[in-house]
């Protein structure tokens, strides 16, 4: 109701619009559109950054995610992809080397199909390091970041928590991993510092 009795006013008075308080935009969520690079560009090892929910179950799950690492290879065919996965979940490392992504080129959507449960999600331009999703449950909106490497960049980051600032996630539904967390990935060396990796 201000905005728009500060519109009428400004409307009223002549002003010069630069004067007027702009309500803050978020800069907004454009999905890739995709092209033949765009697949190609995402096939790899990935490490889950963090994300953010404002639907409850969603977010009991990002909680207990403490580490993922996720890698793409080629499916059977150009719209669909292999996933392995090994996370973190609580205390317990978890590896699904099974997973088959279906790819929507036209409406940029990634669908995750696991057992029962399939999971959509958009994927989301963003710089060629970096793998963002947005998923819609509900119509609750969850963010999820992943980069290449764990040590993404303070820029990127600040930009990511940024986004979900202004998106309106308080602290409370953003939850981050910890590079402390990590799992032993399948086929990895565990012969030195198997001792560090024990659970307590
Ligand atoms: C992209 O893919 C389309 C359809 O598969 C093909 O016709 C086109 O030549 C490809 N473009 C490039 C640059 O590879
Ligand atoms: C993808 O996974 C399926 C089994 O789910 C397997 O048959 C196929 O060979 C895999 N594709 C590649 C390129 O590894
Ligand atoms: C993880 O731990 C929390 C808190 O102890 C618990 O509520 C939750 O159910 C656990 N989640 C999984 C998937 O084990
Ligand atoms: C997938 O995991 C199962 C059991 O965890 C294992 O037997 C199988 O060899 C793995 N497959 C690949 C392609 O890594
Ligand atoms: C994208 O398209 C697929 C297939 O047409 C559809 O099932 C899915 O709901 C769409 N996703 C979104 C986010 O609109
Ligand atoms: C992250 O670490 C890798 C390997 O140590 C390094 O090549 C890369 O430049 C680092 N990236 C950032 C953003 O610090």
């Amino acid at each position: 109701a201000c905005q728009a009795m500060l519109a009428s006013l400004v409307l009223l008075l002549g002003l010069p619009l630069a004067l007027a308080a702009e309500p803050p935009t978020c800069a907004p969520l454009i999905p890739v559109t995709f092209n033949n690079a765009t697949v190609p560009g995402i096939l790899g090892q990935w490490v889950y950054i963090g994300g953010a929910s404002k639907y409850k179950p969603h977010l009991a799950e990002l909680e207990a995610v403490k580490h993922a690492v996720f890698s793409f290879s080629p499916g059977s065919h150009e719209d669909e992809l292999n996933a392995t996965e090994t996370m973190r979940v609580n205390e317990t490392c978890v590896t699904k080397n099974t997973t088959k992504i279906h790819i929507f080129r036209h409406n940029s959507t990634l669908v995750h199909v696991d057992d029962q449960v399939s999971s959509m999600a958009e994927l989301i331009q963003s710089d060629k390091d970096l793998f963002i999703l947005k998923h819609l449950n509900n119509n609750f909106l969850s963010l999820s970041l992943s980069a290449r490497t764990p040590n993404v960049s303070k820029e990127h980051l600040e930009e990511f928590k940024a986004h979900l600032h202004c998106l309106g996630f308080g602290e409370e539904e953003i939850f981050f991993t910890s590079e402390k967390e990590a799992c032993p990935l399948p086929g990895e060396k565990t012969g030195e510092g198997s001792a560090e990796q024990q659970l307590e």
